[in-house]
């Protein structure tokens, strides 16, 4: 299926205007388009069009230096809009607060992926078809067997999502739409059943299978929590949590991961290796891996009476970060992080305010009213507040981040679909610029080398 939306990723980029460049080593001038597009007038120019720049015929010509891709945009995208100054989220135009409090989150993995919300036959279809895919191949439980008792289980997801790639060879045919499609709806469809068993073998409980009875997130919970009952009923206010929770993780445009997936999906590998890419990178403490760090954290400060002191060692820069906090784009408070708050009182009325909460409020106050996170548009994220409503619904720490993968498998899909019909896309290969020793001869260090060892 291809993407039904009015906007694309093809989208052309309008002229504008022209910008001249004048080079003071050759005196030449350049004039290169200006370009606008998107909702918010977004400028930019093409980094190719610096690349006549040069300063005799056989240079290379002038690059973009951009470490962190600061200001660098990699693509088109019609599917995620932030506005970081506004504190503004939208999936293909829909506010996220709307989509918060009404949309259920396979509705929104069906907008993120074709552009519109689906009508009731597409939605009951969608359902259907993610729903009967919920299965993983018996070798899977082998497989997972051979990971310790102890093992992260992201690294264990992780590993297990590439693994399925092994199971469906017919995956690689990323240009066949219905080879895609079935891939896209496996992705959804197995990576919940993945992680709950990732969860059961740390806990040494037996894999629960899927019950497709239950619809997406009580299935999820069931094949997590269920013990010697005959059929699992989540409660419900943990239900409604839970999908919530997955979809405000479902996109955030071009992050760490989604990057990690579009650049490894650029190789045109299957979708499979190329969503656990997205795995790897959200694991990492400073993305995805930030919920699971502010409940250590938090446990660490241990007492709100320590908060003053925790403050002052992250502005002296000698202890960590204030895990939570900051985000490359937002610089006001993280719509997402609102939401959460919000969440977590519900939560909390349900099953007893958390011991830590007091903690983190007073963080966040602390911070809030605090020149140095004030000066440097320091906000509260979304992994503020997730890991106490986590925690309260009883999943371990280390199985946050789990927590937030299975649900940006939504984005992350939706993405790499994108990125395979933009015209303009390419492999992903970045320049660099060579800072290391010029050509040398060899001379071996080495005390008793000869040609053969
Ligand atoms: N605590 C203390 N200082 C901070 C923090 C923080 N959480 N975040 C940024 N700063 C400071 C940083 O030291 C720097 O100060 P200075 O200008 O004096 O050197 C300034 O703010 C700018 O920081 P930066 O590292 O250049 O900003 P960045 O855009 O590269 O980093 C970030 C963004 C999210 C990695 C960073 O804010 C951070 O490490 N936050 C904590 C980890 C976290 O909560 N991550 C989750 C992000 S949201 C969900 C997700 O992506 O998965």
């Amino acid at each position: 299926m291809s993407n039904t939306s009015s906007t694309s990723a093809n989208t052309e980029l309008r002229k504008t205007g022209t910008l001249d460049i004048a080079d003071s080593r050759t005196g030449t001038k350049t004039s290169v388009q200006i370009l606008e597009g998107g909702v918010e007038g977004d400028t930019v120019v093409r980094a190719m069009d610096l690349r006549p720049i040069k300063t005799a015929p056989e240079q290379f010509g002038l690059m973009t230096y951009d470490p962190a891709f600061m200001n660098t945009a990699s693509c088109k995208s019609a599917i995620t809009f932030i506005d970081g100054d506004k504190g503004i989220l939208r999936y293909r135009g829909y506010p996220i607060e709307q989509l918060a409090e009404s949309a259920s989150f396979l509705e929104v993995a069906w907008l993120l992926r074709h552009g519109e919300l689906p009508t009731q036959t597409e939605y009951d279809r969608w359902v259907h078809d993610i729903t009967f895919h919920t299965y993983v191949h018996e070798n899977i439980k082998g497989f997972l067997g051979g990971f310790r008792y102890d093992a992260h289980p992201m690294s264990m997801l992780c590993s297990v999502v590439a693994a399925l790639s092994s199971f469906y060879p017919e995956a690689k045919h990323i240009f066949d739409e219905e080879q895609r499609n079935i891939s896209i709806v496996r992705l959804l469809a197995k990576v919940p059943t993945l992680a709950a068993f990732c969860y059961r073998h740390v806990k040494g409980l037996p894999f629960i299978y899927p019950d497709n009875g239950l619809g997406y997130v009580e299935n999820f919970l069931s094949m997590v929590a269920r013990m010697s009952e005959h059929k699992y009923e989540a409660n419900p206010v943990f239900v409604k949590a839970l999908e919530v929770l997955f979809i405000l993780h479902a996109d955030h445009e071009q992050n760490c991961s989604t990057s990690a997936v579009r650049a490894v999906g650029s190789s045109q590998v299957d979708p499979f290796s190329a969503i656990a890419a997205g795995i790897a990178a959200l694991y990492g403490p400073l993305h995805g891996g930030a919920n699971e760090q502010v409940l250590r954290m938090i446990q660490e400060i241990g007492h709100p009476k320590n908060v003053p002191a925790f403050i002052d060692e992250v502005k002296g820069g000698k202890g960590s970060r204030l895990m939570g906090f900051g985000h490359r784009v937002y610089k006001s408070y993280d719509p997402r992080a609102k939401i959460v708050k919000k969440l977590a009182y519900e939560v909390f009325a349900q099953v007893g305010m958390d011991k830590d909460l007091e903690i983190a409020l007073k963080l966040e106050e602390a911070a809030l009213n605090d020149d140095y996170f004030v000066s440097r548009k320091l906000y509260p994220n979304v992994d503020f507040y997730t890991g106490l409503i986590y925690r309260s619904m009883a999943f371990p720490t280390d199985f946050f981040t789990v927590l937030f993968a299975v649900a940006r498998t939504a984005g992350w899909l939706a993405q790499w679909e994108e990125m395979l019909n933009d015209k303009e896309q390419k492999i992903a290969r970045p320049r660099q610029i060579y800072v290391g020793p010029g050509e040398r001869p060899y001379q071996s260090r080495l005390k008793h080398r000869t040609a053969t060892t």
